[in-house]
C-alpha cells in the first residue's frame, strides 16, 4: 500500500460511570487523515487544515504517535510517511479530538508499514500521542475511537481493553459549548482520593452499566448511567449542566453526563426519534446562552477508525 486515507470517529470518554475505563465512538463527526510514503525515510506532518495545531513532530499528537510505530520498524524499512490532517473536531471539545487525531495517525501508519501488532499494542502506541494533548496516557478515547462501539479498559497495567457489544439502537446527542475546559484543568479539579462508601457506590455503577450493555438492557443501563465521583466537581465547569441534564431526561434519555473532562455534554438515548427530540431540547436551551455551541447526533459507531476513498 502506498498511500491511505482515514476516518477517525469523535468519542465520548467516562460513560458516566466508568471514569478513564469506558468511552463510546461517536462518527457524527471525526477527523480526516492521509498518509502517502515517501522516498526518504523518516515521518513528516506536511500539513493540517481546520485547527492551528503544531506541524513539529514531537509536538503533535497524530506525530507522536506515528513515530512510536514508525521507529519499531526503522530499521526494516525504505521509505518515510507524510501526513496530512483535515481536523474536524476541535481540540480542547472534550469529544476525543486528540484520541482521533492519535487513533487514525496509529491506522494510517499500521497501514503503510503493514505492522500485524495486536490491537492493544496499537491503542497502547496511540495513548503516547494523546498524553501530548492531555497530559496523561488513558485509553478511554482512543480505543473507541479506534475499534468502534464501547470499549472498556478493564486494566492499564497491562493494559487490557475489551469491545462491549449492545444490540440496542443506541444513539447520542452531543452538546458542546465553545467554552474553554481543557483536559489538565479539569482533571485538577478533581480530589486524588474518595472514601470508600462512594468508590463502592460507584463500582456497582459501573458494573451495572456494563451488565446492562451487555445483557442489551435498557432500564439497567439507564439505572447506571450515573456519576457521584467526578461530575459534582466538573459540572461546575459547564454552564446550565443541570438544566441542560433535565431536558434530556425529560425527553426519557437513558442517561446524560459530562462528554470527557467536558467542555461537552451526552445524552444517550434509544432510537432516533427520542434523540431529535433531546436535541431540540438542548438546542433550545443552548440557543439562549451566550456562547456559540455545536450540536450533534447519531448513532452509537461500530466501525471506529476505518479507510475512505
Ligand atoms: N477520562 C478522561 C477524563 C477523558 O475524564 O479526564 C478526557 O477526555
Amino acid at each position: 500500500m502506498e498511500k491511505i486515507s482515514v476516518f477517525a470517529p469523535a468519542s465520548v470518554a467516562n460513560v458516566c460511570a466508568g471514569y478513564d475505563v469506558l468511552g463510546f465512538s461517536f462518527a457524527a463527526v471525526g477527523d480526516h487523515m492521509h498518509f502517502e510514503k515517501t522516498p526518504e525515510k523518516g515521518v513528516r506532518i506536511s500539513e493540517i487544515t481546520g485547527a492551528e495545531l503544531p506541524l513539529t513532530l514531537e509536538d503533535n499528537v497524530a506525530g507522536v504517535a506515528v513515530k512510536a510505530l514508525y521507529n519499531r520498524f526503522e530499521t526494516q524499512i525504505d521509505f518515510g510517511i507524510d501526513i496530512r490532517i483535515e481536523k474536524k473536531i476541535k481540540p480542547g471539545s472534550g469529544i476525543g479530538s486528540s484520541a482521533a487525531s492519535a487513533a487514525g495517525a496509529i491506522f494510517g501508519a499500521d497501514a503503510l508499514l503493514n505492522s500485524q501488532l495486536p490491537s492493544t499494542e496499537l491503542i497502547s502506541l496511540a495513548m503516547k500521542g494523546e498524553a501530548v494533548a492531555s497530559g496523561c496516557e488513558h485509553a478511554d478515547n482512543v480505543a473507541p475511537s479506534l475499534l468502534g462501539g464501547f470499549s472498556l479498559i478493564s486494566s492499564y497495567h497491562p493494559l487490557t481493553v475489551s469491545s462491549i457489544y449492545c444490540d440496542l439502537d443506541l444513539h447520542a446527542v452531543v452538546l458542546h459549548p465553545k467554552i474553554e475546559v481543557k483536559t489538565k484543568e479539569a482533571r485538577a479539579v478533581l480530589p486524588s482520593k474518595i472514601p470508600l462508601t462512594l468508590a463502592t457506590e460507584q463500582w456497582g455503577h459501573l458494573a451495572g452499566l456494563i451488565l446492562g450493555l451487555t445483557r442489551s438492557d435498557a432500564e439497567l443501563i439507564s439505572r447506571h448511567l450515573t456519576d457521584l465521583v467526578i461530575e459534582p466537581h466538573r459540572k461546575n465547569l459547564i454552564p446550565k449542566f443541570e438544566q441542560y441534564k433535565s431536558a434530556a431526561l425529560d425527553e426519557k434519555a437513558l442517561g446524560f453526563g459530562i462528554s470527557g473532562s467536558g467542555p461537552s455534554v451526552f445524552a444517550l438515548c434509544e432510537g432516533s426519534q427520542s434523540a431529535e427530540q433531546i436535541k431540540a431540547n438542548m438546542m433550545q436551551i443552548a440557543s439562549a446562552q451566550d456562547y456559540d455551541f455545536s450540536l450533534y447526533s447519531g448513532e452509537i459507531d461500530n466501525k471506529g477508525t476505518h479507510e475512505i476513498r
